[in-house]
């Protein structure tokens, strides 16, 4: 925040440092803390480790098997557990902590229609892997260091089994969930979503894939088995040990001292499946790549580049998106880049043929912090590549050919619907001298008293009014939602109560027109959703999906009634 000592700047927040630089560029210029604009950070970034990049196979997530089967239902037990993980061959293994000792977590296949029950047994040592920040809600003493919960992100669960932030246990104890799998097919993920250290069991290896298929899918014919690869992107800061660094960064993107709370948290190197610069051999055929952002902080906008280095003219493969967070789009969108924030999902079809022996790099041009504030600092490494896909000249003969999907009923929810609309403001959180505390929503935090009541059934209007200067990811338990539109809107007259939209609203583009349950509110921006909140009354959550954000205190309760 300010009075960094290297640098003697006094700036309260992102927005002062914004007219700084805009005022005042050369004044910053010099210094080796901030630069307001422009190429370098590359070379100003210190890597704790440097690695050969495409050396290692990409790896391919296991499938967990249920202990039992009943008529009813599949039973599982899955452990959480410390474990070792090799990230990169040049490297010793990583400490890290796994769902059934893996980092990612196996994944979990499910079908609709067919409940399961999983008993998570939370067996991790009693000391954390990271420094704990006692002084944010939630983790204030007498919170035990190691405390999960998890949490079925996408699911439509019984509030009980939602994994709330305050529902953790601790080593040694364990929690039966019960999962009905009443939805349509789609890329789910768990995730461990214990209040005020979400950030820090994830970032320890805490999250995995939920697949739930359905026979819709299935008459899809869509690739599948060794053509249906999941993706888990992630980042990750390793030290010349090969250990897991969390090292969040400020407002203004400075260092922090060790253990302390902080906005953003940014990793030099790209984690893909728990693998650092992976690549994949691909036959020249069509592939479903179900993508997941698990990063704690870092937006991905995606492309599949033929291109040799990032720094040449780009090349682009034009794939198609078939599915959004909670199922398919009414129609197959073409596209040559994919933005992700944190925890989003994209369910594409990839056609390598006519590819064979060439590279396709899956590459990425998000700032970080996203969008970015045309502000580059070396604590905040851009991550321009991800992995490689190597196109081969075999077609394996049981290759089967596949249609994309076809439309397929949709229906979209009718904004008349709507019974009420409720506004969100998103801010930064000051204190007394005006430095950021956090981020909140509607000036509260988790544990202000609820002041959203649902009536089951009913259809809501949801605007998210951000006034800040990074877009945020927002996530809504229980339910999919649809985004309506994004607007502008004048921030002067809102520092006045008054929401004056600016220009047109903009409706979503057509991989954004099906089913979300986290969407991106752009900085100085509205985010209007419409949602039914169906399924079970009860207590739920709604946050920002930036892990620092959520855990300190963009997270609100809501109920349905
Ligand atoms: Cu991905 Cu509240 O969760
Ligand atoms: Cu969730
Ligand atoms: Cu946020």
């Amino acid at each position: 925040m300010s009075g960094n000592a290297e640098g003697e700047l006094y700036l309260k927040n992102r927005r002062e440092f914004l007219r700084l630089c805009a005022t005042s560029a050369s004044a910053l210029a010099g210094t080796n803390i901030f630069h307001c604009e422009g190429i370098g950070a590359e070379a100003l970034h210190q890597a704790h480790v440097s690695v050969s990049r495409y050396i290692d196979p990409l790896p391919l997530l296991k499938r967990v098997a249920p202990r039992e089967t009943r008529k009813d239902k599949d039973l599982y037990i899955i452990r959480m557990m410390e474990c070792t993980s090799q990230m990169h061959s040049q490297l010793p293994p990583t400490h890290c902590w796994g769902f059934e000792g893996q980092y990612p977590g196996p994944i979990i296949e499910a079908t609709r229609g067919r409940a399961i029950e999983v008993e998570w047994e939370n067996r991790l040592p009693a000391t954390h892997i990271f420094k704990v920040d006692t002084h944010i809600h939630g983790a204030m003493p007498p919170a035990p260091e190691v405390r999960t919960v998890p949490h079925l992100h996408g699911a439509r669960t019984r509030s009980e089994f939602d994994g709330l932030p305050e529902k953790w246990f601790t080593p040694g104890s364990s929690a039966r969930y019960f999962y009905e799998n009443n939805q349509q097919a789609a890329t789910l993920w768990y995730h461990d979503h214990a209040v005020g250290i979400t950030r820090l069991n994830v970032y320890a290896g805490l999250s995995g894939f939920y697949l739930l298929h359905d026979d819709q899918e299935r008459r899809m014919n869509l690739p599948s088995g060794d053509y249906e690869i999941p993706l888990l992107l992630q980042d990750r800061t390793l030290d010349e040990h090969g250990q897991l660094v969390y090292a969040p960064t400020g407002e203004v993107g400075q260092a922090l001292p060790p253990g302390v709370w902080g906005p953003e948290f940014f990793g030099e190197l790209p984690v893909v499946n728990g693998a650092i610069y992976p690549y994949l051999e691909v036959e020249p055929r069509l592939y479903r790549l179900r993508l997941l952002n698990g990063a704690n902080s870092r937006f991905f906008n995606l492309s599949l580049n033929l291109a040799k280095r990032p720094t040449d003219i780009p090349s682009l493969v034009t794939f198609h998106q078939i599915g959004t967070d909670g199922g398919f789009l009414p129609k197959p969108a073409a596209l040559t880049k994919l933005l992700l924030g944190p925890a989003e999902r994209a369910d594409l079809i990839v056609d390598f043929s006519g590819l064979e022996d060439k590279t396709v790099t899956l590459s990425n041009d998000a700032g970080a912090p996203f969008p970015g504030w045309s502000m580059l600092v070396k604590e905040h490494p851009s991550l321009y590549e991800l992995m490689q896909f190597r196109v081969t000249r075999k077609k394996s003969e049981n290759g089967r050919s596949f249609s994309m999907p076809s439309e397929f009923d949709f229906s979209r929810l009718d904004e008349k619907a709507s019974v009420i609309t409720r506004d969100f403001v998103l801010s930064e959180w000051l204190d007394e001298q005006g430095q950021t505390k956090g981020i909140r929503i509607n000036n509260k935090g988790y544990d202000d008293p609820v002041t959203e009541s649902v009536k089951l059934g009913t259809v809501e209007k949801w605007r998210f009014i951000n006034t800040t200067d990074d877009a945020h990811p927002m996530h809504l338990h229980l339910v999919q939602f649809q985004v309506l539109h994004r607007q502008g809107f004048n921030t002067a007259a809102f520092t006045r109560g008054v929401l004056e939209p600016i220009g047109i609203p903009r409706p979503p583009e057509a991989n954004e027109a099906g089913w979300k349950d986290t969407a991106i509110v752009n900085p100085r921006d509205v985010l209007t959703i419409l949602a039914r909140f169906e399924g079970y009354t009860g207590k739920y959550v709604f946050h920002c999906h930036m892990l620092e954000h959520e855990d300190n205190d963009m997270m609100r309760p809501y109920e349905v009634i």
